[in-house]
This record gives C-alpha cells, sequence and structure tokens, in this order.
C-alpha cells in the first residue's frame, strides 16, 4: 500500500467497525438493501462476479450460491471479506488502478461500489481503473458502478456534458470535485476525488455500447436521489463511438 490519503482510514480498528457505521446503520439501510436489489438482478445463477474494492464483503456474503471474488487494497479489509465469504473463489488484496491480466474477460459481473477510486491521487489513475473494470468483465457481462458527484454531494446543479464532442467545444469543463469526508467517530477521509456522472459516461462510453442510468428513490439518507451505472455491450477495444445511454 503506497497510497498515503489512503493507508490512514482503513486499519484495523476502522475495518472491524465498517459494517456497524456503513452497510448495517439504519441511517444507511436503504442505500445497502437497494445495492443489495440491483446486483440481485444484474446477476444470474450461474454467473461469476468480481467485487473490485469489496471491502468487507458485505454485498458479496448475501449472494451465497453465487460464484464470486472480489479485491480491496486494505488487509484488514480483506481479512473481514474472507471471514464472512468462506466460500468465495478468492479474496486477494489488489489496487483498482492496476492491471491484473489473469482477470481479463472473466467476469460476468464486476462491481465497484463505495466509491473506492475516490482515494486514488488523480483522475489519471481514475481512468486507467476504469480501462480495468472493462477489461474483467466478460463478453456479454455488465459492470455496475455507484458514482457520486456534485449534484449528490452537494445538491449544486451542474450541466452535463455526456459526449466528447460536447465535452471538447467548452472553453472549460469541471470533470470532478474534491471532497473531505469526516465521520462522527472522528475518521476523515481526506481529499477524496468525485468525477462528475457526464465524466464517468465520457469515459465508459469508450468501452462499453450502452450505459443506464438508474436512480435509487427510495434512498432518503441523501439530499438527492442516489444514481448507479450499468455498463453493457462490452467493446472489445475502446472506440469513439457513443454508447446507447438510458435513465432507468
Ligand atoms: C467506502 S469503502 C466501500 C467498500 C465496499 N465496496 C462497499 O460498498 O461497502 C471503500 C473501499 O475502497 C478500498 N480502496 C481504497 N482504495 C483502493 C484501491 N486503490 N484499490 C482497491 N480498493 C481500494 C478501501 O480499502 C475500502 O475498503
Amino acid at each position: 500500500m503506497n497510497n498515503k490519503k489512503f493507508v490512514e482510514p482503513y486499519n484495523e480498528d476502522y475495518a472491524k467497525m465498517y459494517n456497524h457505521n456503513w452497510s448495517q446503520n439504519p441511517i444507511h439501510k436503504e442505500e445497502a438493501n437497494s445495492h443489495i436489489q440491483t446486483i440481485k438482478s444484474l446477476l444470474t445463477l450461474h454467473a461469476r462476479w468480481l467485487d473490485a474494492g469489496c471491502g468487507t464483503g458485505f454485498f458479496l456474503s448475501h449472494f451465497s450460491e453465487i460464484s464470486r471474488a472480489g479485491f480491496d487494497l486494505s488487509e484488514t479489509m480483506i481479512e473481514i471479506a474472507k471471514n464472512a465469504n468462506p466460500d468465495a473463489l478468492f479474496l486477494n488484496t489488489h489496487d483498482l488502478s492496476k492491471p491484473n491480466a489473469e482477470w481479463n474477460n472473466n467476469w460476468d459481473l464486476v462491481t465497484c461500489t463505495g466509491q473506492p477510486w475516490a482515494y486514488l491521487g488523480s483522475l489519471d489513475l481514475i481512468e486507467k481503473s476504469v480501462e480495468n473494470l472493462w477489461s474483467w468483465v466478460s463478453s456479454g457481462g455488465k459492470l455496475f458502478l455507484t458514482p457520486l458527484d456534485i449534484q449528490d454531494l452537494y445538491g449544486v446543479k451542474v450541466n452535463y456534458h455526456f459526449t466528447e464532442v460536447e465535452a471538447q467545444s467548452l472553453n472549460s469543463l469541471m470533470n470532478a470535485v474534491i471532497s473531505t469526508c469526516n465521520e462522527s467517530n472522528g475518521v476523515s477521509h481526506l481529499n477524496l476525488i468525485y468525477p462528475n456522472l457526464d465524466q464517468w459516461v465520457r469515459w465508459l462510453g469508450k468501452f462499453f455500447g450502452k450505459i443506464e442510468i438508474g436512480t435509487w428513490d427510495n434512498v432518503q439518507s441523501y439530499s438527492f436521489p442516489r444514481r448507479y451505472l450499468v455498463c453493457s455491450n462490452k467493446k472489445t477495444k475502446p472506440d469513439n463511438v457513443q454508447p446507447f445511454l438510458s435513465w432507468i
């Protein structure tokens, strides 16, 4: 682990309290349930599922009938994930921004929830992570992401520019916000990078022919509805053909 920003929060004490503070906290329960329901809708019985930045393996643990695996940068989070998922194919430490050719084209569903990318030091590293996530999805497989952007975080309305042509025609463009999350237990997650929704679409559109933008309207713990992305029609190599974009 060489990411200074990252090393601080996800230590042993924090990892032990993670489910209590987040996934199982009544405040975030609706959001966790929405994740589980959407993941369920994306899985078929014989699917192979890779959870990137799986944390404590909380979501994986709800699907014991599925062939599933995960990775995370934090060794202590992975230890907890292993206890919660003794039958997983593997639970390894790995950095999302680094490729792993062994996983290429191997997974019917790749998920990345809870914004692990936000801890990476630059937009370039996040873009590299998008390429890795794409490379791991099988032909015919899907990628599920839960980005937070300025609109979700602060309720600030922004004009989205979903195509590269549109984005390149502008003199200036807001790609992301940098935000610090201070938890009530005193833990701070400093200078997290949250790319805007349209930046995600511009990146992902190079790799997938279809992008669905979903909304969990029932999640009350945020002032704005929570969005998620489902990417399908994996391209064999990246191109500039616009993806089919739909709002679900
Ligand atoms: C907020 S937690 C989300 C965990 C889980 N996906 C969930 O939705 O509950 C963020 C996770 O990202 C992991 N993480 C941070 N940087 C990472 C990286 N570069 N590669 C993989 N995982 C990373 C952290 O260790 C932590 O477990």
